[in-house]
C-alpha cells in the first residue's frame, strides 16, 4: 500500500490549476478594493463553543460536521473552522476593531473544514471567498454586500445564476413564526422523516427547505413566514429589493429559503448555478445582527456578509469555458550549459540575471544540452542563453528567441536589455 494518498474529501491544487485559481482570486482582490473591503486572515481553528454559539447547536454543521479535538488531551475543545463569519466576528470583537472605525468591511479567501460525505462539489476541506460588513446592516449595507458578490460573478463571466432571497424577519417575528409552524406540523409529526423530527423541537424552520419530496408536500400547506413578518421587517426587505432592482440585479423571492446557519435575521440569500450538479449552491449569506450578542459582546453589532465556494465557482467556470488555459507562465530565459565544467559560472550568471529582475531557469540535474533545450521548450521559456567556455572567455553570448526561433550574439548587458524588451512586449499583448 502506498503512503501517499490524499485524505478523503481533500484535494491538491497543482501549479497548472493554480493559474486558474489565481485568475479568479485576482478578480476578487481587485473588486474587494473597488468596494472598499480589506483582507483578513484568522486561525484555522477556534474554540468549539464559538461555532456552537454562532452557527447554532441544532444545525447540521455543528451537530454532525465539525472536526473537533482536544489538543491537550483535556481542557478546552478546539474545532477546525467550518465557516468564516464566526471567526471574523470573534477577531473584530476581541481587537475592538469597531472602536477605531464604526464600520469594518472585511473579506477573505480561506480554507474550511466540514465532515460531509464527499461528492462532486462537496469536500471536507474547501475554500470560500467571502465578505463581512460589520457595524451596519441598513438595507443599503445588505444590498452592497449582495452587489459585491454579484459583481464578482459578473466580472468572471458566469451565466445561469439564480439569486434567491428571503426575509427571516426579526428575532421576535421568527419566534412567533416558529410557534405557528410547530402547531401546524404537530398533527403531521408521524409523517416527518428522521431529520425533520430532529429539527421539530430545536429548529423547525429548517424543515421548510428539506429536499425530501414528502416533506415538501407537508410544508406546502404550512403557514408562511412572510405572513408573520412585522412592519419593520417588511419595510426593510422592500428597501433591500429596491436597491437590487435599481442596480439591475435579478432575484427571486423564495419564502422557503432559511439557510443552514442560525445566526441570520432579516435578509438571507443564496445563489445557485445551473452549471453545477446536485451541489448547486454557489454562495449565500445574509444579515446577522445578533451574532455579536451571542458571543458575549455587551453591544449589538449590526452585520451582513456572504461567502462563495471557491471549488464550486471553479467547476461552474470550467463548465462554461471561462477559465484561462491551465499553463503556468514560463521563465523569461533558460540558461543552457553545453559543458558541465562551466556550470558554476553559468549558475553565478543565473543569480546575476535574477538580481536584474529577470526570471531565469537553469538545469540543476546535469542533463545534456539537448535535454536542456527540450526542457526550455516545455517550460515555455521566452529565450535561451548559451553559456559555455567560449562565451565566458569572449563575453559574447548567443541569445535565442524561442518563440521566433531567431538567434543573435550579444554582450551580457545587450542580452539583458533584449530580454527586458521582450518581456515588456509580451506583457502588452492582450
Ligand atoms: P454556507 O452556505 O454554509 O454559508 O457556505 C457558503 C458556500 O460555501 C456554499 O454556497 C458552497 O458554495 C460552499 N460550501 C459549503 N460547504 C461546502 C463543502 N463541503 N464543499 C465545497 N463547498 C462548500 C456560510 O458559510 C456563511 N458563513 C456565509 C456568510 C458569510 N453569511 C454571512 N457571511
Amino acid at each position: 500500500m502506498s503512503h501517499y494518498q490524499v485524505v478523503k474529501g481533500a484535494r491538491d491544487i497543482f501549479p497548472d490549476e493554480m493559474v486558474q485559481w489565481k485568475h479568479v482570486e485576482d478578480v476578487m482582490h481587485w473588486l474587494a478594493r473597488i468596494y472598499g473591503f480589506s483582507e483578513i486572515r484568522t486561525p484555522v481553528f477556534e474554540y468549539t463553543e464559538l461555532f456552537q454559539r454562532s452557527i447554532g447547536s441544532a444545525t447540521d454543521i455543528v451537530g454532525k460536521e465539525m472536526f473537533t479535538f482536544f489538543p491537550d488531551g483535556s481542557g478546552r475543545s478546539i474545532t477546525l473552522r467550518p465557516e468564516m463569519t464566526a471567526g471574523v466576528m470573534r477577531a473584530a470583537l476581541q481587537k475592538n476593531l469597531l472602536a477605531s472605525a464604526p464600520v469594518q468591511k472585511l473579506y477573505y479567501i480561506s480554507e474550511l473544514f466540514r465532515k460531509e460525505r464527499p461528492q462532486a462539489g462537496r469536500q471536507r476541506q474547501f475554500s470560500q471567498f467571502g465578505a463581512e460588513l460589520l457595524g451596519a446592516s441598513s438595507p443599503a449595507a445588505v444590498a452592497e454586500v449582495i452587489m459585491f458578490m454579484m459583481h464578482v460573478f459578473d466580472e468572471l463571466g458566469l451565466s445561469g445564476l439564480r439569486l434567491r432571497i428571503n426575509s427571516l424577519g426579526s428575532i421576535d417575528d421568527r419566534r412567533r413564526y416558529r410557534e405557528a409552524l410547530r402547531a401546524y406540523l404537530a398533527p403531521h409529526y408521524d409523517r416527518l422523516d428522521d431529520a425533520s423530527r430532529e429539527r421539530f423541537e430545536k429548529n423547525p424552520l429548517r424543515i421548510l427547505d428539506s429536499k425530501n419530496p414528502d416533506m415538501q408536500e407537508i410544508v406546502a400547506g404550512a403557514p408562511r413566514l412572510h405572513e408573520h413578518l412585522g412592519d419593520e421587517a417588511r419595510r426593510d426587505f422592500d428597501l433591500v429589493l429596491g436597491y437590487l432592482s435599481g442596480r439591475g440585479i435579478d432575484y427571486r423571492i423564495d419564502h422557503l429559503l432559511v439557510r443552514g446557519l442560525d445566526y441570520y435575521s432579516y435578509t438571507a440569500f443564496e445563489v445557485t448555478s445551473t452549471a453545477l450538479g446536485a451541489q448547486d449552491a454557489l454562495g449565500g449569506g445574509g444579515r446577522y445582527d445578533s451574532l455579536a450578542l451571542e458571543l458575549g459582546s455587551p453591544k449589538e453589532v449590526p452585520a451582513a456578509g456572504f461567502a462563495v465556494g471557491m471549488e464550486r465557482l471553479l467547476i461552474a467556470m470550467q463548465k462554461q469555458g471561462l477559465l484561462p488555459e491551465a499553463v503556468p507562465a514560463g521563465p523569461e530565459v533558460c540558461i543552457i550549459v553545453p559543458q558541465q565544467e562551466f556550470f558554476d559560472q553559468a549558475f553565478a550568471l543565473a543569480a546575476r540575471l535574477r538580481d536584474e529582475g529577470i526570471s531565469t531557469a537553469i538545469d540543476l540535474a546535469g542533463r545534456s544540452m539537448k535535454a536542456q533545450l527540450r526542457e526550455a521548450g516545455r517550460m515555455r521559456a521566452a529565450s535561451a542563453l548559451f553559456v559555455g567556455g567560449d562565451e565566458l572567455s569572449s563575453g559574447m553570448f548567443p541569445l535565442k528567441d524561442l518563440d521566433a526561433s531567431f538567434q543573435e550574439t550579444l554582450p551580457l548587458e545587450g542580452a539583458i536589455a533584449r530580454m527586458r524588451e521582450r518581456s515588456i512586449t509580451k506583457q502588452d499583448q492582450p
